[in-house]
């Protein structure tokens, strides 16, 4: 399709002034597509979806719902921001599912990888397809797609993600103002907007959450120690300026647990694993070389704070052989 293809002429963005005229250029698309029409958007709270609701806020206010589905495998944190963000400062009409028993429940037992992806996927779409039905007179889908995902689609390297997948009976038409920017641009303009810089510079996160970073079969307990000591590694990268330095940096749980000793009484507890990587392409990855005082810093921190964990290690293994997330 034609206006799939990002014109050669059309110029990097790459400063606020730049990215003031994309914007300017979008809201007037916007209306022009939308007119009196209501959108539906799955808001996920990552750098895509935040910054297309950001510019259809802008753009025809409350025409636009919404929805953000808490599957349970967000970082912590990330549920509230959305909602304090969108529906508190920016007036958005946004529905919150909490859908967190719903995913738990179906993933309960199940340890391949490959099927939790597509249970987490095929669930999500079945409770996005729940609150579209729920409301009415919806004619317009908006999705976070960017450049590369057109591309990579293309040559199938993936297949289109985000919301596709829904009934065809929901015949939406898409909205889709951000399909030509790079993920860089997407940056300079989510900024531009007005969004909170801890949304929009905000490290790759899969789509499947903390599901790919709790190894094996998911458990409420090893959920909470991977999302506590996420929170932990992000707290101090970010106190100590690494968040700028680091591509991206995460914590994972395996499904074994090993022998420690706390207060002179022997655990039996998860180990966490810390993974600090720097990258271009995400193709390749190198590990980061963390100062051995800060790493230390970290062990007693997550050691002490997160329950039911008495071990921390540093996965310092370059992609390839591994690769960057351990699922
Ligand atoms: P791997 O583990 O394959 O990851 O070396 C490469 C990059 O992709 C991210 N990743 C995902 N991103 N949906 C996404 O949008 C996914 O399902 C997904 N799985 C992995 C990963 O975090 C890393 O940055």
């Amino acid at each position: 399709m034609a206006d799939n293809r990002r014109p050669e002429t059309m110029a990097r963005i790459t400063t606020p002034e730049l990215a003031q005229a994309f914007i300017d250029e979008q809201l007037a698309a916007l209306r022009a597509q939308i007119g009196g029409k209501k959108v539906l958007l799955a808001l996920s709270g990552g750098v895509d979806s935040s910054v297309v609701a950001a510019l259809l806020i802008r753009a025809v206010g409350r025409q636009l719902t919404c929805v953000h589905v808490n599957h349970g495998l967000l970082r912590k944190g990330e549920p509230e921001q959305v909602i304090e963000v969108f529906r508190n400062q920016m007036n958005a009409n946004l529905v919150y599912v909490d859908a967190v028993d719903r995913f738990l429940d179906k993933l309960a037992g199940v340890s391949d990888p490959e099927t939790k992806r597509k249970i987490i996927g095929a669930e999500f779409i079945r409770v996005f397809e729940e609150e579209a039905r729920k409301l009415e007179g919806i004619s317009f889908l908006a999705q976070g797609t960017i450049y590369p995902d057109i591309l990579e689609s293309k040559v199938g390297v993936k297949a289109h993600h985000n919301v596709g997948g829904l009934p065809e009976d929901l015949n939406f038409e898409l909205v889709e103002p951000v399909k030509l920017l790079y993920k860089d641009e997407v940056r300079v303009v989510g900024k531009t907007l007005g969004l909170p810089d801890n949304m929009v510079f905000r490290q790759p996160f899969p789509g499947p959450g903390l599901g790919v970073r709790c190894v094996g079969a998911i458990t409420r307990d090893r959920l909470e120690a991977v999302r506590e000591s996420d929170a932990i590694l992000r707290e101090e990268f970010y106190k100590h300026g690494l968040d700028e330095k680091v591509w991206q940096y995460f914590t994972v749980v395996p499904d074994f647990k090993t022998t420690g000793i706390k207060d002179g009484k022997r655990t039996y507890a998860w180990p966490v694993v810390i993974r600090a990587i720097n990258t271009v392409d995400a193709v390749t990855a190198e590990p980061y070389e963390l100062n051995f005082a800060f790493v230390q810093k970290l062990v007693a921190r997550i050691t002490s704070e997160v329950p039911n964990v008495n071990r921390v290690l540093w996965d310092v293994t370059p992609k390839p052989s591994a690769t960057i997330e351990w699922e």
